[in-house]
């Protein structure tokens, strides 16, 4: 249904991460998989991130959600704004699913905008890769180069920048896509009620990679290795370049070894930056109740948001998800891929996978920390 019309080697190879670019009908006969009364229903959830933005002639003012009244917004001027969708709306799946060839670990969220006449975010700068794709209504997206930009009104807090000149001037119509790389800077402007929703894809800083490297040493009792050398310098107080290089060497080994940055990298790859909706099962679900599922010929799925890893050439057999790691040294290495790849799996494929009791034992245990569900 949600099928992405696109030349993807030339799309990857000339504007992937490199240069913005608009997809005419990127998806033909689009349909808005969620409405927006349904969005306004998010809003108002807690544990969801949503937030309302007003146009104020030439400023914005943002009221963060949870969102409890819409009935003082009027006919233009604001926007609604609803992160992590997928892992709240079961339909919006097969919509995010489209965009799968990107590699998983690097999708964060789909963000569903409503916006009325004159709403927008205003110009501003993101440092992830987005597309967006326009639903029902229209609107107007200008893109300028990258560059140096001032924050708006000189404000080091603003999150917005001074007006740029663009390289792109579009309106979008419904099924349009406008990708965006990291550094562009850009502004919507909303021409008629319109549905907009964007899929952001992410990489990590430098900062969370160190933080997640610590974590893992610390967690793990590993990195007690301390710097020596056979010979000193002086005078006392300085630090010479030789002893600097010497120690940050011991940061460097560790980022150059496998089994020490495939486990730092599964775990922090593997994590959701938004709340997933995850509902334990209560009371837990027994094997022999996965096993009259599956004889029933249920399904399993995966709940919006969860990312399931594989490393490639990995030093242990094991996956990756939500931050954690799940050894199955028994496993062969299509069990692995299919694990990971799958977001449903058939009653046919549990079956075979469930021969084996470390992949029964685990599949068990994600359904009953509410990682996957049963289905008709
Ligand atoms: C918007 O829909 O106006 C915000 C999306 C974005 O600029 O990334
Ligand atoms: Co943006």
């Amino acid at each position: 249904m949600y099928q992405l019309h696109l030349d993807k080697a030339d799309f990857l190879s000339q504007y992937w991460q490199q240069q913005p670019t608009v997809i005419r009908q990127g998806f033909t006969n689009f349909v808005d998989p969620i409405e927006a009364d349904e969005l306004a229903g998010l809003a108002m959830e807690e544990e969801i991130s949503s937030r309302l933005v007003f146009t104020e002639g030439d400023n914005w003012r943002i009221q963060q959600g949870p969102i409890t009244d819409f009935s003082q917004l009027g006919e233009q001027n604001w926007q609604l704004l609803v992160q992590a969708v997928n892992h709240f709306a079961e339909q919006t799946h097969p919509f995010c699913d489209s965009f799968r060839f990107l590699p998983d670990w690097r999708f964060d969220d789909l963000m569903v905008s409503f916006a009325m006449p004159g709403g927008g975010v205003g110009p501003h700068i993101d440092n992830y890769d987005v597309f967006i794709i326009q639903g029902s209504g229209s609107r107007r997206w200008t893109v300028g180069p990258l560059g140096q930009y001032q924050q708006r009104n000189n404000d080091a807090n603003s999150p917005l920048i001074e007006d740029f000149e663009p390289i792109i001037d579009t309106v979008l119509a419904p099924g349009d896509i406008l990708y965006i790389p990291p550094g562009f800077p850009h502004r919507g402007f909303t021409l008629e009620p319109s549905m907009s929703y964007s899929m952001g894809f992410r990489a990590p800083s430098q900062q969370e990679l160190l933080g997640e490297l610590a974590d893992y040493m610390l967690d793990n009792h590993l990195g007690q290795q301390r710097f020596v050398s056979k010979s000193e310098t002086l005078p006392a107080a300085i630090l010479s370049e030789q002893q600097q290089q010497g120690i940050m060497q011991l940061v460097a080994d560790l980022a150059a070894d496998p089994r020490q940055y495939q486990s730092v990298l599964g775990r922090l790859l593997s994590q959701s930056r938004f709340d997933l909706d995850i509902n334990e099962m209560e009371p837990e679900l027994t094997e022999d109740e996965l096993d009259d599922a599956i004889a029933d010929g249920a399904t399993l799925q995966r709940i919006g948001g969860l990312k399931v890893l594989l490393l490639e050439h990995d030093n242990q057999l094991r996956l990756f998800a939500n931050g954690d790691i799940f050894p199955l040294p028994q496993a062969t290495p299509e069990q692995l891929s299919q694990l990971a790849e799958a977001r449903c799996l058939s009653a046919e494929q549990l079956t075979l996978l469930c021969e084996q009791d470390a992949i029964k034992a685990l599949l068990l245990s994600w359904i009953n920390a509410g990682y996957y569900y049963l289905t008709e």
